[in-house]
């Protein structure tokens, strides 16, 4: 499954080494999640589901979904997608038995559950009391997720307090964007991001951008993730890799290290750009592993340069589902088909052109009815639609091994909703978003937002935004004088420009639900 040629990505592969799953030794590279060595290796059942042993792999690969849980080194409920290979490292799947992929457990959950369906138990078993206390000890050994770690950290105690003029949480073209802006005026910026590099989604996006000069049009997005992170390599940026931020206690950041130590950071301000994360879509067997996000399959091929499979079917027809299915068919992947559930095409006619012209069949106003397929996914069933009801009798089946969801992002919100962040829900934005100044400063006083968690949009506006974002903070703490008031105000301006395209309409309409005076 391993990627050796492509027409546009190198993949530097690390150091080889060897990880034991379920005690059997995988050959995997330093430098690639749990997930993909996995994966490389024909392994696509990573555990069972917690209540009806149903089998489960990765979702999103991005650490949101916690689809992909297995037990780490003797500790349960790590998210394999967000770890990186270590030589030696012990992976177990975990709710099964003997292992996720024939799994007793599974076929003895569906015979009880011919006579005891469930959540019964709670009234089945309550007489007589000595069969109750009996049964509930039974019932326990059963429940939870995972089993209690084996291991404990031996590195206790280790911790740090940071001081900085301004944190900025996530590592993408936002997050980036704003550091660079702010330290170019002399702001001292601690930079964090979950993974052990900067990019974000960047780094997965390997089409041109559209737009003027100013803009990077023509420039590959993992070209831009590179100049960016040079920027951030030049000035002097505290950058915090593999650093995972679990909240905002006013003001306060507390993060954790690399798993390990444990942060506290004392900012001036605070820019959260923490992104967004993929959308599901309800059907039958949509947990069946075969079913991706369109973030994770590029994740998984762009990024760490493993194949999801043999041939795909794409849900949703926008830009991301039609460029992912090019991406795919650079990387000798087929496509059987595009599904889009709207009468006509979402994203822009040059990339449906493109991908029509390669034989790729895209159905509108169709919808997928079901994965077919018992442990992972083996063909797909999809329907079509008149005044969004499923017409019957128009089913037809599509062959494929895997199937991506392609029908949007939501903001990555959590974090401002704790921190205190006045929040709405804005459909034409992606979801809930944070109420805030053309700054980006939200009703937390001194706590900015930029990029997709402030609204789902291109990357460019997300750069903008983080630009607009760190300058206002440098300006807020007295660095930059006019010369920084001057050029935050152009980039509103631009911003401003930029989104009253065709496609700016639905963004600015949902901008005037949110935005306050500066
Ligand atoms: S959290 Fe790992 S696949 Fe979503």
């Amino acid at each position: 499954m391993r990627l050796t040629k492509h027409p546009i990505l190198e993949f530097k592969r690390g150091r080889e080494v060897t990880i034991y799953f379920n005690q059997k030794p995988i050959k995997a590279y330093e430098g690639e999640t749990v997930a993909s060595a996995l994966y490389a290796n024909g392994i696509t059942t990573f555990s069972r589901s917690f209540r009806f042993h149903r089998p489960r792999g990765f979702f999103c690969a991005i650490g949101k979904c916690s689809s992909c849980m297995m037990e780490v080194d003797g500790v349960p409920n790590i998210r394999v997608c967000k770890v990186y290979v270590r030589d030696g490292m012990m992976i177990r799947t975990q709710n099964s038995f003997p292992n996720a992929d024939k799994d007793i457990f599974g076929m003895i959950d569906s015979i009880i559950d011919r006579f005891y369906p469930h959540g019964s138990h709670y009234k089945k078993f309550n007489r007589p009391k000595a069969l109750r206390d009996f049964v509930t000890k039974q019932i326990r050994n059963f429940a939870g997720i995972g089993n209690p770690p084996k291991a404990v950290f031996d590195e206790k105690g280790r911790y740090e307090e940071i001081h900085t003029d301004i944190a900025i949480i996530g590592g993408g073209p936002a997050g980036m964007s704003a550091a660079i802006f702010s330290a170019r005026f002399g702001a001292k910026v601690t930079l964090m991001d979950e993974n052990p590099f900067l990019g974000g989604q960047l780094v997965k996006q390997t089409h041109r951008f559209f737009g003027s000069g100013k803009h990077r049009a023509g420039t590959r997005g993992i070209k831009i993730a590179e100049l960016l992170r040079k920027e951030v390599e030049e000035l002097d940026i505290d950058v915090r890799y593999e650093t995972k931020v679990f909240g905002i206690y006013n003001g306060i950041i507390g993060a954790v290290e690399r798993d390990k130590k444990l942060l506290k950071i004392v900012p001036k301000k605070i820019v959260v750009a923490t992104g967004a994360y993929e959308r599901t879509l309800i059907f039958e067997n949509n947990d069946l592993p075969g079913v991706y996000g369109a973030g994770g399959v590029q994740t998984l091929m762009n990024v760490f340069g493993v194949k999801p499979g043999n041939r795909g079917l794409i849900v949703g027809s926008g830009n991301v589902g039609l460029i992912l299915s090019y991406q795919l068919m650079q990387a000798g992947v087929e496509v059987s088909a595009v599904v889009e559930a709207m009468p006509r095409i979402g994203g822009y006619f040059v990339h449906a052109a493109k991908i029509r012209r390669l034989g790729v069949p895209i159905y509108v106003s169709h919808t997928i009815k079901r994965a077919i397929g018992k442990k992972k996914v083996e063909g797909a069933e999809i329907v079509r639609l008149e005044n969004w009801r499923e017409v019957e009798g128009s089913e037809k089946r599509i062959d494929c091994d895997f199937i991506c969801v392609a029908t949007g992002l939501s903001p990555t919100h959590e974090l401002l909703y704790q921190a205190g962040c006045q929040m709405k829900f804005v459909p034409e934005l992606g979801g809930l978003v944070p109420v805030r100044n053309r700054f980006g400063e939200t009703t937390v006083s001194g706590l900015y937002v930029a990029g997709d968690v402030a609204g789902i949009e291109e990357a460019t506006s997300a750069m903008m935004e983080g630009r607009i974002a760190g300058l206002d903070c440098a300006i807020k703490l007295g660095y930059g004088g006019d010369e920084a008031v001057k050029l935050r105000n152009e980039i509103v301006r631009d911003l401003k420009e930029f989104r009253e395209g065709p496609f700016g309409e639905r963004i600015l309409a949902g901008l005037k639900k949110v935005e306050v005076e500066a």
